[in-house]
């Protein structure tokens, strides 16, 4: 039986990035008779930049809601809220003061980051080592993560393992799973879609919103008459992402040809994604409604998650020596 587990950001509702890139693969991991998967939301992390308690909560719910719209089983697996097990944060201390400055220094998601803020606190610069304390608070076995987070899994598997060599059998060395297939989402200009660089497609806004995020998707300004290339386009990569084999044939047709416009092409793309997506939109809608019932699965989640972290934590204290 392996052990699954990923965390996600609540910095805003997940995105066609984050979807496909995270929450779907690792849903279809977890439901594999062999795994158990523990998935959460990294409300923690969040705090590294959400200064309002309100937005910190409606975004812990609409990323539960997608997760729970995706069909994960929170029966067989379990489900949770990384600020309901405050152990993560002890063991994220131990991990701290084994944890060398230049590691850290040298992150480039940290340099990335750094560059854009104006304001830089020392748990923006902690956040692998947070993000370790959540994988190995769980022994976990395998970390499905998204291509940009390959990093701080290294850095995870450096200190666990620099912590085993002086604290034996201490931790659980995971390994990264990266879904080759999907790679980067891009986003509405064309680099990869992220919240922090405001080019999203959010699948769970309304019909109109969401019809308005697609038409705005940055393409070269070719005329509807001449041919175009499909590689070199963003709505066509999109749209590969989602679509199945006869449908991107068809789509790559019509660009080659010509005499089909960017217009055609983003409504095609808004199509595809509210017919393949209908079910799971109505399902996130259904649960931002009323949140009671996201409130009851986390609670149960996170019960289930804490008798794993204080097996695990009570190892580690007495390897430590307290
Ligand atoms: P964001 O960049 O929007 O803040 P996060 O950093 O919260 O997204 O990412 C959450 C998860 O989604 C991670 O596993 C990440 O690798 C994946 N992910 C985010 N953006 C993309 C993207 N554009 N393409 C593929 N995966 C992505
Ligand atoms: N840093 C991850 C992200 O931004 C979220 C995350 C936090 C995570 N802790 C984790 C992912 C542990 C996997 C495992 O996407």
């Amino acid at each position: 039986m392996a052990r699954i587990l990923t965390g996600i950001q609540s910095t805003g509702t997940p995105h066609l990035g984050n979807l496909l890139g995270a929450i779907i693969p690792a849903i279809n991991m977890s439901e594999d008779e062999n795994n158990e998967s523990l998935f959460f939301i990294a409300d923690l992390h969040s705090f590294t930049t959400i200064r309002d308690k309100d937005l910190l909560r409606k975004n812990t719910y609409a990323t539960a809601a997608a997760w729970l719209a995706f069909g994960f089983d929170t029966k067989k697996n379990i489900f949770y809220r990384q600020s309901d097990v405050t152990q993560v944060c002890e063991l994220s201390w131990y991990l701290n003061c084994f944890t060398p400055f230049p590691m850290l220094a040298n992150a480039h998601s940290f340099k990335d980051k750094s560059d854009r803020l104006a304001s830089v606190n020392s748990g923006l610069f902690t956040y692998p080592v947070l993000m370790a304390a959540d994988i190995l608070l769980y022994d976990a076995d395998i970390v499905p993560v998204g291509k940009d987070q390959v990093q701080h899994l290294e850095i995870t598997r450096d200190i666990a393992g620099g912590f085993n060599h002086t604290y034996k059998d201490s931790f659980v060395i995971p390994s990264t799973k990266v879904d080759e297939k999907v790679m980067i989402v891009p986003g509405i200009d064309g680099q990869k879609m992220s919240k922090s660089y405001n080019n999203v497609i959010d699948i769970f806004l309304s019909d109109k919103k969401l019809r308005k995020q697609i038409m705005s998707i940055t393409t070269d300004s070719l005329d509807i008459s001449d041919p175009k290339d499909p590689n070199q386009c963003t709505v066509f990569k999109l749209y590969s992402l989602i679509a199945d084999e006869t449908q991107i044939k068809n789509l790559k047709t019509k660009y080659i040809s010509g005499g089909y416009g960017y217009g055609q092409v983003k409504q095609e793309l808004f199509d595809l994604i509210c017919a393949k997506f209908k079910v799971e939109r109505e399902k996130f809608n259904f649960y931002m409604k009323d949140t009671t019932i996201i409130e009851k699965e986390l609670i149960i989640g996170a019960e289930k998650a804490r008798e794993i972290a204080n097996n695990v934590l009570t190892r580690v204290r007495k390897n430590i020596g307290y």
